[in-house]
């Protein structure tokens, strides 16, 4: 399996992406998970389709040749950072690369609650008709304290937390399989989605 795995943050010190570096390591004989950074993407704004910034194309090019997604997101305000929001107003806006796309939401917070209003906020964002990822259910991964969790060689040091992760993580492997043979079978072509909500509004 290849998955692109976004780190949702700008933050030059981040737990979160510690928490996708430690994934890559730990997982490298099951998958191969490339990070990728949202920090270059410009602030979202309505670009004419010739003017979409490369820095977009090149993000939606890597998540289509993905085979699926993996999100690790702060928590900002009950909410996720403004940067990972735009990065995927950018890919709602444009390609809609991520429709379709098996994704797996994990996150870390120096907090007890470890993300948990964020995934959920995520989880809604990624459910909206020009988004439209298929979420991998009934899971969270949430690594509260994480300015403790890790130590100095990366490794997740929580013997619990780590049996979380690898059951979680084994069950996503299966679930990309799972939604690449229920795409592959689909009957019915899906229409154009684009501006679903213009048409909702109308
Ligand atoms: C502006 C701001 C708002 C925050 N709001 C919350 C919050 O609502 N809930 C929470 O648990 N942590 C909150 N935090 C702390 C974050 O959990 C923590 O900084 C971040 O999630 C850790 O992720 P990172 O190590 O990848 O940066 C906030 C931090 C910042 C900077």
């Amino acid at each position: 399996m290849n998955y692109l795995a976004i780190v949702g943050t700008n933050s030059e010190v981040s737990t979160n992406r510690m928490l996708l570096q430690f994934m890559q390591r730990h997982f490298q004989a099951q998958a191969q998970l490339e990070l990728y950074e949202i920090r270059d993407l410009p602030a979202f704004y309505e670009a004419d389709d010739d003017q979409v910034p490369q820095e977009v194309t090149s993000l939606s090019d890597k998540i289509r040749q993905a085979d699926g997604v993996i999100i690790a997101t702060p928590e900002y305000d009950h909410a996720i950072p403004a940067v990972l929001k735009s990065a995927l107003e950018w890919i709602s806006y444009t390609s809609q690369a991520l429709t379709d796309k098996p994704v797996l939401i994990v996150g870390a917070s120096h907090g007890a609650l470890g993300s948990s209003r964020a995934q959920a906020h995520l989880r809604q964002i990624l459910d909206s008709p020009e988004l439209a990822a298929r979420l991998m259910p009934s899971s969270e991964f949430l690594l509260g304290k994480s300015q403790a969790a890790f130590n100095s060689s990366g490794q997740l040091i929580d013997e619990h937390k780590l049996a979380e992760l690898d059951e979680i993580f084994r069950e996503f492997v299966l679930f990309t399989e799972m939604i690449t043979k229920l795409l592959s079978e689909r009957t019915i072509i899906k229409k154009d989605k684009k501006y679903a909500w213009q048409t909702r509004e109308a």
